[in-house]
């Protein structure tokens, strides 16, 4: 617990990402050729995670210091994830900041990815979370993460991790931690269903 919260506070003291360090710039050819290690899960539609199953995380069109972060959230461990930890481990800053220009640059022209919750029901939730992640997803600031046309899946999946602990930030944490499965399946599928990211090499 005093693990957690200290966890908490520490990320919580960068509160909004890219306000805790300097990014280096990014240089997306470079990065289309270090992001070769990645795209057996990150450029294949539809691809999941076995254990539990859930789709890889598009991240196609999410934004640079969002990426940067998270790849340095799995090097440190401060995210869990065995296979990305692992892959994320020999990145440098300037691996992260070249991939990151590289992903940044795609962007979806439809939907895809099963959806099984009621986006309506969904969309009559988001209202506070609006100001950070932006009505549909497509967040206003690169500061926060695009959630727009993520799989269902994965989002589920990630707002569970901010219940549980297993992903650690002060503000998710407090933001979901009253819902119940059922409007975060409802969630997830309204942003699901709206045009955002995408998968990496496809349009
Ligand atoms: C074996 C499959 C696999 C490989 C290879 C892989 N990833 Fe991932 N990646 C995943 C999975 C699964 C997740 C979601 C993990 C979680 O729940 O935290 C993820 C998450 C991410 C995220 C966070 C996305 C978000 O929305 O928070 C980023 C960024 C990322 N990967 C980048 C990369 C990069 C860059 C590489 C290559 C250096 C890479 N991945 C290689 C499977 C993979
Ligand atoms: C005050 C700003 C703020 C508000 C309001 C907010 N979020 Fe977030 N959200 C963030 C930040 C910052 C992150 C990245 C945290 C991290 O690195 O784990 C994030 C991450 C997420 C992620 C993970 C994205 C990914 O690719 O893994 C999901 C899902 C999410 N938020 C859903 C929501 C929902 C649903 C609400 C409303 C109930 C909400 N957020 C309200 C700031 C906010």
């Amino acid at each position: 617990m005093t693990m957690k919260l200290f966890g908490g506070m520490l990320i919580g003291a960068g509160l909004f990402l890219g306000s805790n360090f300097a990014q280096a710039a990014g240089d997306p050819e470079a990065g289309k050729v270090k992001f070769y290690t990645c795209k057996g899960c990150h450029s294949s539609p539809g691809y999941t995670n076995a254990y539990p199953n859930y789709h890889v995380p598009k991240i196609g069109g999410q934004y640079e210091p969002y990426v940067v972060s998270s790849l340095k959230l799995y090097k440190e461990g401060q995210r869990k994830h065995g296979s990305m930890e692992g892959n994320a481990g020999s990145l440098t800053e300037q691996d992260m900041a070249d991939i990151a220009a590289y992903v940044a640059k795609f962007e979806s022209k439809r939907q895809e990815g099963p959806i099984t919750g009621d986006p309506k029901a969904g969309k009559s939730l988001v209202d506070k979370c609006a100001s950070c992640h932006g009505e549909d997803g497509n967040a206003p600031s690169p500061n926060f993460p695009r959630l727009a046309g993520q799989y269902e899946s994965y989002l589920v999946k990630a707002i569970q991790d901010y219940q549980t602990g297993a992903r650690n930030n002060a503000i998710m944490q407090s933001m979901v931690k009253d819902l119940s499965e059922e409007q975060i399946k409802n969630i997830a599928a309204y942003y699901a269903s709206q045009k955002g990211l995408a998968v990496v090499g496809q349009d």
